[in-house]
């Protein structure tokens, strides 16, 4: 399992670089002072842990550390079974619980999901497994892009899996009375992503097809409904025209965790020098670079 660590001071990333075996890494000491649900943490000491089925998460922890300068946190990114998207809704809770067990085991004081799939099909057992744990999740951004216009045109891109949970269905009900909501489900953008292709022709070529069909000159507002599809942002707004907004739910995501660490004491009296440790299951030199790269570290 390999490991990236680099420290934040006031805004800059100091980075200690080098591809580390995790038990390399110094994570902080993981205390017992604070047993629940068997986890293992030192209250609001402890890091902040982000998982998601690869990189796309990192699109929301770069949220995090806006709006936490002063978090520490734990990433596990799953490539090496990414993507999710189009596994059964057992494989994605089977990997969801053994990653979040990774993150809790190095002493994570809250899980933040930063997976739409992962949210979606097993928050729930999570929640229930590790009840007194903060847990947050993500969903599409919907609603902003509801409430920006009167009766808008607004495509939901996401995975197969996400488009067809009941969890996006009542999301989907909420608002279909003030908008015309479109699925398009984006099967094969999460591996291009994890390929590190995030811009040209391949990806262009993708959503130029992807979008074909959906009539963009009368599209309003595009919601990001997968954690991996900020992270090409500037190639989707390129194939579409001008006026459309494009929304994602990393920002409320962070800005929810802030809420819910507050709310459970567990923000860090720190208010700045928060560090960033990432780890994959993907374990190659390539995966590290990427992670960096995204990250902008
Ligand atoms: N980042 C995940 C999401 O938000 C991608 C899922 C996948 O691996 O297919 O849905």
């Amino acid at each position: 399992m390999q490991g990236l660590s680099c420290e934040r001071k006031t805004g800059e990333f100091l980075l200690s670089i080098g591809t580390y075996f995790c038990y390399n890494i110094s994570v902080g000491s993981i205390k017992t002072s604070d047993k629940r649900d068997g986890l293992q943490m030192d209250g609001n000491r402890s890091p902040v842990g982000v998982l998601d089925s690869g990189v796309g998460g990192i699109s929301v922890l770069r949220e995090l550390v806006r709006v936490l300068p002063g978090e520490d946190f734990i990433y596990y990114g799953d490539s090496a079974n990414a993507p999710y998207g189009t596994k059964t809704a057992e494989e994605i809770s089977f990997l969801t619980n053994k990653s979040a067990r990774f993150l809790l085991d190095r002493g994570a004081k809250a899980l933040v999901v930063a997976c739409n799939t992962a949210t979606s099909v097993a928050i729930k057992e999570l929640r229930q497994t590790y009840e007194s744990l903060p847990i947050i999740g993500i969903e599409p951004a919907l609603k902003p892009a509801v409430l920006a216009k009167e009766h808008s045109r607004i495509l939901v891109m996401a995975t197969p899996m996400t488009l067809m949970q009941e969890k996006f269905g009542s999301l989907m009900h909420s608002y279909e009375s003030e908008a015309e909501i479109i699925k398009v489900p984006c099967p094969g953008l999460v591996e291009l992503i994890e390929e590190g292709i995030l811009e040209g022709e391949p990806i262009e070529r993708y959503l130029r097809q992807l979008f074909l069909p959906c009539h963009t000159e009368q599209v309003d507002a595009v919601v990001l409904g997968c954690t991996h599809y900020p992270l090409i942002r500037p190639s989707i707004a390129k194939v579409l025209p001008a006026k459309v907004r494009i929304y994602d739910g990393g920002n409320g995501t962070a800005r929810e965790t802030r809420r819910r660490l507050e709310a459970a004491g567990l923000l860090s009296v720190k208010t700045f020098g928060g560090t960033v440790e990432f780890y994959n299951s993907r374990e190659t030199k390539e995966m590290l670079s990427l992670c960096r790269k995204l990250m902008g570290i």
